[in-house]
């Protein structure tokens, strides 16, 4: 079993390349299927969460090999409509593919996602808002099965602004007949940029970034190609670790707008950020200062992303910095973690207090999740002596080798078997 070995309280200096977005990714790969020809996706990056997109596109007949940080994907001889429950399991948000297979196929039978790490994932926002397109649905010995002779646009309104959700409405009804106007969309970029991709096949969709958005059913274009826009949950890890252990770093490549309360609420904590076009430098020296409460939402408010790497730098402030999760019930498991290394944080509900201490102290912790594993990653850095962090293959979902960039900047950590 590899682990993470960091030893700490080491400055970070110097630029980084921040990766594609896995969040964009993988709904862009789930997307590739409307399309019959070929879609050259770049600037993918390398994680374990999009080799399982690109198995279930092997299962359903579809060809996807990479090339360096380009994934080029040929649907064109697509056989199946069915994503079974190994895949299923390996990548809880496999049910963005589908939206996509319906759209497709006339038919999808994917197994029941089930909970997950962050709590209960309920998918009854995405199915209400395919049955409103023409789908009739059952679930049968743990699958759902979607079948529509034909998908209708219409108008609809999602009861909560589900990304995931608005993410198969939009694929549902690129291929419906007539026009789509979905209502209470999710406002987050990984929306805006699956419009990108959309709009490159040729398929009539607007309002992305907005909670209305208009999508004109139509027969795709058959190949495509697209340039992924870079992971703003990433970008934000970043930038825990350099608040935390008073750094100067840059990051290229980063669209700092999608990131923009992130940047606030670390302003208002301490660090020094200057934004460019592309690209960002965030200086931090001195205590960090405890801030008003960090409430997670929908975009554009906090990201419940963020929220376990923030809190891993508030571990260091001085002051109570009180957390409220508003969009997973249970997504502070890595708080007992963070407590191993010396963390002083109170939890009740979905709020959590976290009072800042002077040191943290390296100990052998846990990724628990995806998110919670990048916190963990962050409060090492600020740790004094080693911290061996385990259950690595949830980190290694979303951060494209993040120990090398890690260690580019001056970072002791390593992976060891
Ligand atoms: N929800 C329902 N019913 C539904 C769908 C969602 O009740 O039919 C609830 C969920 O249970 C959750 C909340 O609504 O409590 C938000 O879920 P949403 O559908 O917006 O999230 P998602 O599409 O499943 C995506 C990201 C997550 C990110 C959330 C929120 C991908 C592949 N995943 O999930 O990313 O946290 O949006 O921004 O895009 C991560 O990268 O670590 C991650 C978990």
């Amino acid at each position: 079993m590899s682990v993470l070995r960091i030893n700490g309280e080491r400055e970070l200096r110097g630029s980084m390349r921040v990766h594609g977005a896995k969040n964009s990714v993988l709904p862009i790969i789930a997307a590739s299927i409307l399309a019959s020809g070929e879609t050259v996706l770049h600037n993918c990056p390398n994680l374990s969460d999009v080799d399982a997109a690109v198995k279930i596109l092997g299962h359903l007949g579809c060809v996807a090999r990479r090339e360096g940080e380009s994934v080029i994907i040929n649907s064109a001889k697509m056989s199946r409509c069915d994503i079974p429950h190994d895949l299923m399991r390996e990548m809880r948000s496999s049910v963005i593919f589908l939206g996509a297979i319906l759209a497709r196929t006339g038919e999808a039978k994917l197994s029941m996602p089930g909970g997950c790490e962050l709590g209960p994932r309920p998918v009854d926002i995405h199915l209400s808002a395919l049955r409103e397109l023409g789908a009739e649905i059952s679930e049968e010995g743990g699958n759902i099965i979607c079948r529509a002779s034909k998908l209708r646009g219409c108008r609809l309104n999602l009861n909560f602004p589900s990304v995931g959700a608005t993410e198969n409405t939009m694929l549902a009804a690129a291929l419906a007949e007539g026009s789509t106007i979905i209502t209470n969309a999710a406002r987050e970029p990984e929306i805006w940029d699956l419009q990108r991709y959309l709009n490159s096949l040729g398929v009539d969709v607007r309002g992305a970034g907005t909670s209305t958005i208009f999508v004109e059913g139509t027969r795709v274009k058959s190949d495509a190609s697209h340039r992924v826009i870079s992971d703003r949950i990433v970008a934000s890890t970043f930038m825990a670790a350099a608040a935390v252990t008073r750094s100067d770093i840059e990051l290229t490549d980063v669209i700092p707008a999608h990131f923009a309360t992130v940047t606030k609420t670390l302003r208002e904590m301490g660090c020094r950020i200057e934004t460019g076009s592309d690209n960002l430098r965030i200086r931090s020296n001195g205590r960090l200062k405890a801030v008003r409460p960090i409430m997670t939402e929908p975009y554009p408010g906090f990201p419940t992303d963020v929220q376990p790497q923030l809190m891993a730098t508030a571990t260091s402030a001085e002051g109570t910095t009180v957390f409220v999760e508003n969009i997973f019930d249970n997504r502070y498991r890595h708080v007992e973690e963070l407590r191993r290394l010396g963390a002083d944080i109170e939890t009740a509900g979905r709020v959590a207090m976290v009072t800042g201490v002077k040191k943290l102290h390296g100990a052998p912790v846990k990724a628990t999740d995806l998110r919670g594993g990048a916190a963990l990653i962050v409060a090492a850095l600020f740790a004094e002596g080693t911290t061996e962090i385990s259950e690595l293959s949830h980190i290694d979902r979303g951060y494209d080798n993040i120990e090398q960039a890690l260690r580019s900047l001056g970072a002791d950590i390593v992976r060891a078997d």
